[in-house]
């Protein structure tokens, strides 16, 4: 018998209150085991502040964030190191610690969270650049030496130190050009599969959207109006979908649609 989909991320009844300004009323979201979920909405309808909740960076003002099956709210010190260690983050600016090398940089979690002997921490993060397709010498540049796309990739190859199950994508490919945003989407893609992540992604990039997607989470008036595959997503009638699927910029990226129609 096949056993039925898990849920890795459960939010139920979530609502996030500054002062008197409601961004999430009454949210519900499930992520499944395996899939890539990308969050949309509008500029300043809470995609950043959902995912710092979901990895307990932030706490909602009511209801209940699970990951891994286990509650957030009510999770002790340990428990929280505990799931720590079973994501990833790629932040939406890279967040690369500009005075640090890219390999410390790389080998900050690892220190952080395991004790381990320096050759072995000095083969993982080894490991983890050529991951990302970064070569060795790279180990040794500054932040500030790198090129946007770069950054991109050792700030991944970080937030894939600790060998996570679950990796969350805050713009991942915001601010590249098409070529590096391109190679950068296959990567994800590759590590995806080669990995057997599940992965939570916020984009406003609709080419970066259709390629890699499997599931859609719609968050608009104040909460997650969808969460289904990108072609039943486009059909809803709803404002923010329409302006967001079916603007200019939609309509190219409906082109790259039809040369992935594995995705739908
Ligand atoms: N700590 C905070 N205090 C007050 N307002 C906040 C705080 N964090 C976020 N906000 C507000 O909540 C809204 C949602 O923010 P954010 O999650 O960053 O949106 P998005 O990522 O969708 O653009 C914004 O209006 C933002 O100004
Ligand atoms: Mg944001």
């Amino acid at each position: 018998m096949q056993k039925p989909p898990e849920n890795i991320i459960e939010i139920r009844g979530l609502w996030t209150v500054f002062g008197d300004f409601v961004v999430h009323r009454d949210l519900d979201l499930d992520v499944e085991s395996g899939e890539i979920i990308s969050i949309v909405g509008g500029s300043g309808s809470g995609k950043t502040t959902l995912l710092r909740q979901m990895i307990g960076l932030e706490q909602p003002t009511r209801g209940s964030v699970r990951i891994f099956g286990e509650p957030m709210e009510n999770a002790d010190h340990r428990q929280r190191l505990e799931a720590r260690k079973r994501w990833g983050m790629l932040f939406q600016q890279g967040a690369l610690f500009s005075a640090l090398t890219v390999f410390e940089n790389i080998a900050l979690p690892l220190r952080e969270l395991r004790t381990l002997p320096e050759d072995l921490i000095s083969d993982l993060v080894m490991l983890k650049l050529d991951m990302v397709r970064l070569k060795p010498s790279d180990a040794n540049k500054l932040p500030s030496d790198l090129s946007g796309g770069m950054i991109k990739r050792v700030a991944l190859a970080r937030a894939l130190a600790l060998e996570p199950e679950l990796l969350f994508l805050d713009e991942p490919t915001a601010g590249l050009d098409p070529e590096s945003c391109e190679s950068f989407v296959l990567l994800i893609r590759a590590l995806h599969r080669a990995l057997g992540l599940t992965i939570v992604m916020v984009t406003h990039d609709l080419d970066t959207l259709f390629e890699l997607t499997t599931r859609v989470a719609v968050l608009a008036d104040q909460h997650v109006i969808a969460n289904a595959p990108v072609k039943e997503v486009i059909a809803l009638p709803h404002q923010f979908v329409k302006q967001f699927f079916l603007g200019e910029r939609g309509q190219r990226a409906m082109e790259v649609l039809r040369e992935y129609p594995f995705i739908v």
